[in-house]
């Protein structure tokens, strides 16, 4: 969800209302992928390298999370969403933590949609977390395929994207899903996030549709 600040900036606002104007962005395009028939979605919300913005920002942000649990949850659990998130909790405040066990615990028998939150979370922590976790776990070197390794990683109850959308403009990955994207196919829009809405989530979906995915293998031919 990329492009906050700049939108801000446009509209010479400071960056917070950017970020606030993301997190309504979010919430309309959460019900934009239930009526699609979306069954999960994953944000990046925060970064493990997001900490290097100033302080003022990010204690801006945990502060939006936690006003948009207390505003949002009711609504989501009304949708049918059930919100799990991925990441290192042991970084962030009591508060925060409590928000999200509460945000989790209260949506957990939700199955409409899974909205995936990766708040404090990179693709390099993940797998570093689970070989560790596995290791923890006893698995013998031998044993420790992809689909071993895979059971430990955050989004394990999740399967692999099968799009993946970054906004405003940029094209790299930083630091997302790194292990779970082998296979996924890539829109990159230059829509500032909270700009984007279901008109260019068509467009990507489109996009998708167009692609002709082969996972390696070769296509299938007919006579
Ligand atoms: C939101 O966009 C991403 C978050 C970390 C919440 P940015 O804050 O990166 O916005 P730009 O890239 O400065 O426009
Ligand atoms: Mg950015």
């Amino acid at each position: 969800m990329d492009g906050n600040g700049r939108w801000a900036k446009k509209r010479f606002l400071p960056r917070f209302f950017g970020h606030k104007a993301g997190v309504d962005a979010l919430v309309k395009i959460v019900q934009a992928c239930i009526d699609r028939g979306i069954e999960h979605l994953t944000v990046f919300a925060f970064s493990s390298e997001n900490w290097k913005r100033p302080s003022d920002e990010v204690s801006g942000l945990m502060g939006l999370v936690l006003a948009a649990v207390s505003r949002y949850l009711a609504k989501m659990g009304a949708m049918g969403v059930r919100i799990r998130i991925v990441g290192d909790r042991d970084a962030v405040s009591d508060k925060l933590r409590a928000a999200w066990n509460e945000a989790e615990s209260s949506t957990a028998h939700n199955s409409k949609l899974t909205l995936n939150v990766a708040f404090n979370y990179g693709g390099r922590w993940d797998i570093v977390q689970a070989t560790r976790k596995a290791i923890a776990a006893g698995v013998p070197a031998e044993e420790l395929t992809e689909a071993k390794l895979s059971e430990f990683m955050a989004m394990a109850h999740a399967p692999d994207p099968d799009l993946f959308i970054r906004t405003g403009g940029e094209v790299r990955i930083s630091n997302f899903l790194l292990w779970q994207v082998a296979y996924t196919e890539f829109f990159f829009s230059d829509c500032l996030w909270p700009e984007f809405d279901e008109h260019e989530l068509d467009a990507a979906i489109a996009a998708f549709h167009e692609r002709d995915r082969r996972f390696g293998g070769v296509k299938e031919t007919t006579a």
